[in-house]
């Protein structure tokens, strides 16, 4: 425990001397940290003032490429990449290196595309996914996971959920481009499928696979600094704003929150567009005037042009 408080400290004294004034702690982070403190209180005889809390992450404290490698766990008639072990180490902890905005984002994109953990993810074959877009887009679209498409291309919303979503972004008078496009997660979630055979459908990436892939996208935060993010569906909302926060995407969706000091919009996911598409002409315009009503406050806050013509798309 003491060995972690130094070494926490350590980093954070050294984060300062680079000029570092703050550290985003997630609430996993804080959990961890309350957990600590208690296990302290237990261990230790009252005192008066407690010491700080040593972080028990600081135990990986160390560059994202030392992680230690996954185990997957194999299933019946699974390859080792089919069935991946549902325990991962604790999430990356690292620091971004001095620079200019593209030696920062290329070097957090090698860090995450040979990760171990990423890496042992994936199916051979498939790629790990990192965001793309302008390093200085003011908004900043976050889903879920990549999926079939997305893991054989490298790129986030590239299948139809994705030519939806850009279209979107072209209603708000923008290129798609011209935004940054990224994801809670970093590889497609596996479901078990008999070896050599392909993955059809996806499923939610797990909590314990959220926050292992969020500090990447901090990181990502970092390194666009976006005016602010829109985060599209449930398992966005979950993994920037807490599981816990709210029970169904209703309670907060077209509501302005915050992650990491950024004003987030929380809307709908493009597939659930395209599901409501499915049920018909009615649920289709309302849930795309829905969530166009969202953008279109996303589109105030970002400070863009809005026209008669785009305040009323589907009315
Ligand atoms: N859905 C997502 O949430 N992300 C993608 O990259 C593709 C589909």
């Amino acid at each position: 425990m003491r060995a972690a408080l130094t070494a926490l400290t350590d980093e954070l004294k050294r984060l300062k001397s680079t000029g570092v004034t703050s550290v985003c702690v997630s609430p996993e982070g804080i959990a961890a940290l309350r957990k600590a403190v208690a296990s302290r209180t237990v261990a230790s005889k009252p005192v008066a003032s407690p010491s700080p809390a040593p972080l028990r992450q600081t135990d990986s404290v160390r560059p994202a490429s030392a992680e230690p490698a996954r185990t997957p766990r194999a299933a019946e008639g699974a390859t080792k990449a089919d069935a991946p072990s549902n325990r991962l180490p604790p999430p990356p902890v690292f620091t971004l290196p001095a620079g200019d905005k593209t030696s920062r984002w290329e070097w957090l994109r090698s860090q995450v595309l040979t990760h171990p953990v990423c890496m042992a993810n994936v199916r051979p074959g498939k790629q790990v996914v990192l965001g793309v877009g302008s390093l200085d887009a003011k908004i900043m679209f976050i889903g879920e996971a990549p999926g079939a498409e997305e893991e054989v291309r490298g790129e986030p919303f590239v299948g139809p959920a994705g030519q939806l979503l850009t279209r979107m972004i072209g209603a708000m008078g923008l290129k798609r481009e011209e935004v940054y496009i990224g994801n809670i997660m970093n590889w497609r979630p596996q479901i078990p499928t008999p070896s050599g055979m392909e993955q059809v459908g996806n499923r939610e990436p797990t909590p314990e696979e959220m926050a292992f892939c969020l500090p990447f996208l901090r990181a990502q935060i970092e390194v666009v600094a976006p005016t602010l993010i829109v985060a599209v569906g449930a398992t966005a909302a979950k993994g920037l704003l807490g599981a816990g926060s709210f029970k169904t995407l209703g309670d907060v969706r077209g509501q302005w929150r915050e992650f990491c000091g950024k004003p987030v919009m929380v809307t709908y996911h493009p597939s659930y567009l395209l599901r409501q598409a499915a049920a018909g002409p009615a649920a289709e315009k309302k849930a795309k005037r829905a969530t166009w009503e969202d953008l279109l406050k996303v589109m105030e806050r970002a400070g863009l042009t809005i026209s008669d013509k785009q305040r009323s798309y589907f009315l």
